[in-house]
């Protein structure tokens, strides 16, 4: 049986795109080929050779850099290009500059012949995610974004510390916006397969504080080393490895939400199944009131900033 060859576009080379191709090479032997497109085409040539030395002592992937064209037999194009927050901006204030670079990057995908899946991590990555839908008009369930998998996370990190146990043993989840409006599903968490409500002693204010703490993580990381990378990084390879191994995974990731929740036309961080198809499944927990109504509201946030945007 002739092995169906993987190709992967990467679509800008900053330190979350780079980070990305790192682990991907490391964690997918299923790659075949990636193309590196960015604006600076010395960085991406250079990372490309750079990338190769790895090779070696991983799988044999081709890795270059390239143009949009190279999207046309593309089973992934990762769009991580956009300008990243300095300290103390927020995600939101993003928004204009960077869905003015997405415009010029799904057309000339699209343009491509390109028929494959999405995967969106340029903040703020609801927004561009269901912008992204809406300027290819790609089948929604083949537009995925990196959405709360980064801040949950987080939230399985601080959970783990909190209760000192191995962070394997947390089952959490952060959904709504990739941002302020986000929130901690503690009702549907677990540690060790029990119930976190149940198992363990955390008052309200723990709850609060772990919430508050994850919500403020990117931004503290940026205050010490200028950026974030690693973690969305991780989890963009990890979407990716998903769908070219069609392995069904679950993952709080940026999805198209058509009633559940309460939510209409819209992508926002909820569990979800990623396979070779894309978005299998948007599953929908019974929510408390108390959460559902911080799932309205990060909508109702996201719906406010994306009428104020002009396509
Ligand atoms: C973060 O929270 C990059 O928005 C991302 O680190």
């Amino acid at each position: 049986m002739i092995k169906r060859r993987h190709k992967v576009l990467l679509v800008g080379d900053g330190a979350v795109g780079s980070s990305f191709a790192y682990s991907l090479l490391q964690t997918t032997p299923e790659v075949d080929e990636v193309v590196i497109v960015d604006l600076n085409k010395d960085k991406s040539y250079g990372d490309a050779l750079d990338l190769q030395d790895i090779t070696p002592l991983e799988s044999p992937t081709t890795i270059r850099s390239g143009e949009y064209s190279d999207a046309s037999d593309a089973d992934v194009a990762v769009i991580t290009a956009g300008v990243p927050r300095k300290p103390g901006e927020t995600r939101l204030d993003l928004v204009n500059k960077n869905v003015k670079i997405l415009k010029t990057i799904v057309q000339p995908i699209v343009d491509s012949g390109f028929h494959g899946i999405f995967v969106v991590s340029s903040n703020p990555v609801d927004i561009l995610t269901t912008l992204t839908q809406k300027l290819s008009g790609f089948p929604k369930e083949r537009v995925i974004g990196t959405g709360t998998s980064l801040d949950s996370a987080r939230l399985n990190v601080l959970l783990a510390e909190k209760l000192d146990v191995p962070v394997s043993e947390i089952d959490a989840h952060i959904m709504g916006e990739h941002g302020d409006t986000s929130f901690a599903a503690f009702d549907e968490a677990t540690v060790n397969g029990e119930p976190l409500k149940t198992a363990t002693d955390l008052t309200a204010d723990d709850y609060a504080a772990l919430e508050e703490a994850v919500k403020k993580r990117g931004g503290e990381i940026i205050a010490h080393k200028g950026a974030t990378f690693y973690g969305v990084a991780k989890c963009l390879a990890y979407i990716v490895k998903a769908i070219l191994e069609n392995r069904n995974v679950t993952l709080p990731i940026s999805a198209p939400l058509n009633g559940e929740y309460g939510v209409k036309d819209l992508y926002l961080g909820v569990p979800a199944v990623i396979n070779t198809s894309g978005i299998v499944k948007v599953l929908e927990h019974d929510l408390s009131a108390e959460e559902s109504k911080k799932m309205i509201n990060s909508a109702a946030k996201m719906k406010e900033v994306l009428d104020g945007v002009e396509l």
